[in-house]
């Protein structure tokens, strides 16, 4: 393991700064302790970087992105940018980061911190001990494929189109990161697609069960709908422990899966390329929450996805466990001890501040440690 891990910090718009800056003094913490050096370095994306630079990611913040170990992302896009042309919109310089590394593989967890459980809008006896993990394809289907676009026809009307285009190859290194992953946690897999209507959900379906039968009979595989699964995501969430989706679906159904933990400030992503020879993935890390522009600015927004997305970096990028663990163990703390921002709070529970909230999580981390 390199001494020196290098970390770029993309906090993007709205709440995106406040947030992520409570998850660099996580990486602090661990930096003064010695327990691992970081080198970190910070650049614009989305909204904020348009205004400075006229581009919401510039050459050189992609290239910083390119060298480093792991990338901790805040949220981009706002009302403010909502006009642009499509190719300045704040929401390009995400999908260029995804695209432009290679960030093939969605990891997006919903789990249920058992003070939560009551904080959802669903019954706690559906959600308590919720445990899962979607996986979405992040580089391919309809968010890329060609051709795309607006036309104008004949008789002056206009055609919008988008294409879902997916290959065996796009298929199979996404499904395998989804077997990896169920073989260490509940070996239970369900792949979802709409083979009823869509051939490149033929297609999905026939490359997953091939892989499957090839390398990881040891894992369950089933088959469900996506409208199904949105539908079992809010009747009965404990079926699932791996999901396994294309990129249009798998934005979706995470949103649907996030709320059920009570709030989507709660849900941390890790987005992951393919290893290299050394073992080694391209990797960033974000919130699944926006930007919340209503409320960015004013130290009211729930630090915890970013938090929590660090900890994915350390299991991840810096193969440190226990640290990982450490720091998941320090919010599910802070969480029982009663610290709310205002999103998981419940009636008569006082709300904290962001700052407040990052500074429950420091000193629950300093009695773990
Ligand atoms: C997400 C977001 C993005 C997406 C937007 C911001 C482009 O909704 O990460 O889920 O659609 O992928
Ligand atoms: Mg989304």
């Amino acid at each position: 393991m390199a001494s020196n891990r290098k970390i770029l910090l993309l906090p993007g718009d709205g709440i995106g700064p406040e947030v992520t800056r409570q998850a660099a003094r996580v990486i602090e913490y661990f930096d003064k302790r010695r327990i691992a050096s970081f080198e970190v370095k910070e650049d614009l994306v989305g909204g904020v970087a348009f205004d400075r630079h006229g581009t919401p990611l510039t050459e050189a913040a992609m290239k910083a992105a390119l060298d480093a170990d792991a990338v901790l992302l805040g949220a981009v896009g706002g009302p403010k940018w909502d006009n642009l042309p499509f190719a300045q919109k704040p929401e390009r310089g995400l999908l260029r980061l995804r695209k432009d590394m290679e960030l093939f593989a969605n990891l997006r967890p919903a789990f249920v911190f058992d003070a939560l459980a009551d904080a959802s809008t669903l019954k706690r006896e559906v959600v308590a001990g919720l445990d899962m993990i979607i996986v979405r394809e992040l580089t391919g289907g309809i968010y890329f494929g060609e051709p795309r676009g607006i036309s104008t026809l004949p008789g002056g009307g206009r055609r919008g189109i988008n294409t879902q285009v997916y290959t065996t190859d796009e298929i199979v290194r996404v499904a395998r990161v989804a077997f990896e992953l169920a073989r260490k946690r509940g070996k239970r897999i369900c792949s979802v697609e709409k083979a009823n209507v869509m051939e490149s959900g033929v297609l999905w379906r026939e490359e997953v069960t091939k892989l499957h039968a090839a390398e990881y009979a040891d894992v369950q595989l089933t088959h469900m709908y996506a409208d199904n699964c949105a539908m079992q995501l809010v009747r009965n969430p404990k079926q699932f422990d791996v999901i396994v989706t294309d990129n249009l679906f798998g934005d979706i159904l995470s949103d649907c899966a996030a709320m059920l933990t009570g709030s989507l400030g709660m849900l941390p992503s890790a987005s992951l390329g393919a290893a290299d020879k050394g073992g080694r993935r391209k990797a960033l890390y974000e919130p699944v929450h926006g930007s919340a522009p209503d409320i960015a600015g004013k130290n009211l927004a729930n630090p915890l996805a970013s938090i929590l997305s660090l900890a994915m970096m350390l299991r991840y990028s810096f193969d440190m466990e226990d640290e990982a663990k450490l720091v998941e163990q320090a919010v599910a703390k802070a969480l029982a001890g009663g610290a709310r921002t205002g999103d998981i709070a419940q009636a008569g529970m006082s709300r904290i501040s962001t700052t407040a909230m990052g500074d429950r999580v420091l000193g629950e981390l300093q009695k773990l440690a």
